[in-house]
């Protein structure tokens, strides 16, 4: 992917539509509660699903580092623990902790994260969006998990129908 065709993704805030822009805000606000003293990095992460709801989680490191939880874990978990596993977008927001947030990166969902949201999307049978922000919001980029994931694996690869 060229660098172009990335900026092309990346809007301010304002330009998303209202639905997308509840979703990065709750995900902006879930990242207040981010446990992560070894990395010293909050993410927030918030799922919409087709009920409309919203569902959040924040990261969650642990002593034994690998142990560690991502945002997007546990915004999906919240979705699906509530019974409400239809998920049509995920937000994800994340800064330095110690740092300047307006000079932050946006956060894009790791490889790991982006497996979880290929299997929610075939659960959903829906492309998932993915509205990815930096830590103050300055700087927002949509994605689809089909662009950021391409070729995945998932159950339809096992012949299985979620
Ligand atoms: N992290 C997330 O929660 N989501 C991402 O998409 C990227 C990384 C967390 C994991 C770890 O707690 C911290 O950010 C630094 O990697």
């Amino acid at each position: 992917m060229t660098t172009a065709k990335l900026a092309d993704r990346s809007f301010a805030l304002g330009k998303l539509n209202a639905k997308d822009r509840a979703l990065i805000e709750t995900a902006a606000a879930s990242a207040r509660n981010a446990y992560a003293p070894y990395s010293k990095f909050a993410v927030g992460s918030a799922v919409r699903t087709k009920s409309g709801r919203i569902y959040s989680g924040a990261n969650l490191e642990n002593a034994s580092y690998g142990v560690g939880m991502c945002a997007e874990v546990a915004a999906i978990t919240s979705a699906n623990s509530a019974g409400d596993f239809n998920i049509e977008a995920i937000a994800v927001v994340g800064y330095p902790m110690n740092g300047d947030r307006s000079a932050s990166a946006v956060v894009t969902p790791c490889g790991r994260c982006r497996q979880m949201i290929l299997e929610a999307s075939q659960v959903a049978d829906t492309d998932i969006r993915v509205i990815c922000g930096n830590g103050d919001l300055s700087e927002v980029r949509v994605y689809m998990i089909s662009q950021l994931l391409p070729d995945g694996f998932g159950p339809k690869n096992l012949g299985i129908k979620v």
